[in-house]
């Protein structure tokens, strides 16, 4: 049996030397590899050799059985690869869309009224997330029982109430204040957090730019015209504006900053709780006890600050008529901007 075994060794590399393309590779696959084929004959001839023989029988077949299919596996790549189907291009394939990243909207905003506030003459400075109590309400002349010290609109960390998720962007002034000498211009963006529900125009988590300018005899004046210069830059000089007084315990006197629904143009509409005006900003001249805890003397410097909210004027700009969408990362938002 060694010998047929040979013998079929030597057709096998004989053959094997002359397939010229696959069809002539498939015939070998069929004539020597199938089950029927002429090597399993061979192991089927196996059974009837003297038992002596047998070791060395189904080595030799099993290395013959080896060689065969390597070499048939080696040239089935070689007739693939380089095929005809495979190397042609076809030229009525749709492209793939590639994306490059893009600045978040909300991002993109704040980089924005940053650079125009720079170009106003604001330095740029920030605040840690975390406040403690003192800088997020005493220092700002919050009453001990001003509502915004509740559990249910302030985030707390720890249950003595002294570690907090700043709620607004304030709490940067005392600090700016506490660190600098007057004369102080300078603009203080970061996130916020309140707890608040969740719906189309607010969320629990948002950005702010605060903005602070300290120095002799600052005037009501110099705020509204510092924040008209701005609004006019940032929402072109066609957009309609007005300061409505209001409250806050850090500013006396206190203002917010309304500007046209973008949605409506000022006939009323959801968004805009049907008064056709959004607000923007809340703004005022310093209060002389949030100066003192600065360490600034009131009867020698004034000045005014500001908080505008990002979330609010990125919608304004965009389009998008739900705050949510900000923060859903749904790419196919995303990428319209
Ligand atoms: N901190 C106020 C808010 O979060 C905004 C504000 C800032 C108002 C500065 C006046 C002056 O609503």
């Amino acid at each position: 049996m060694v010998e047929q075994i040979k013998k079929l060794e030597t057709e096998i590399r004989t053959t094997l030397g002359n397939i010229k393309d696959a069809v002539e590779l498939d015939l070998f696959r069929l004539k020597y590899l199938v089950k029927k084929g002429s090597i399993a004959a061979l192991f089927e001839q196996m059974k009837d050799a003297p038992p002596s023989e047998k070791p060395i029988v189904g080595r030799e077949l099993n290395l013959l059985r080896h060689i065969a299919e390597s070499e048939y596996k080696e040239l089935k790549e070689k007739f693939n690869s380089s095929s005809p189907a495979k190397k042609q291009i076809d030229l009525t394939l749709p492209g793939r869309t590639h994306f490059t990243g893009t600045f978040h909207p909300t991002l993109r905003t704040m980089d924005e009224m940053i650079d125009i506030f720079t170009e106003l003459g604001f330095g740029v400075a920030e605040g840690p997330d975390i406040e403690d109590g003192y800088h997020n309400f005493d220092a700002l002349n919050f009453p001990p029982d001003h509502p915004a010290r509740d559990m249910q609109d302030t985030f707390f960390i720890k249950s003595d109430k002294d570690l907090l998720l700043r709620t607004h962007t304030s709490p940067v002034q005392i600090r700016v204040m506490q660190n600098q000498k007057p004369p102080i211009r300078c603009i203080m963006p970061g996130r916020v957090y309140r707890n608040e529900a969740i719906n189309a125009r607010s969320l629990a988590e948002f950005h702010q730019i605060e903005g602070l300018y300290i120095n002799k005899k600052v005037s009501l004046a110099e705020l509204k015209g510092t924040l008209m210069v701005f609004a006019k830059k940032m929402y072109g000089e066609n957009s309609s504006f007005r300061f409505r007084p209001s409250f806050f315990p850090f500013t006396e006197p206190s203002a917010e900053l309304d500007i046209t629904c973008y949605l409506c143009h000022g006939a009323g509409c959801r968004i805009c709780k049907h008064s056709g005006w959004l607000e923007i900003a809340g703004c005022g001249m310093v209060h002389p006890n949030v100066l003192r805890a600065g360490g600034i003397d009131p009867e020698v410097y004034s000045g005014y600050a500001f908080g505008f909210g990002i979330e609010r004027v990125t919608l304004l700009r965009t389009g998008i008529d739900d705050i949510r969408l900000l923060y859903d990362n749904d790419v196919r938002v995303l990428r319209q901007f």
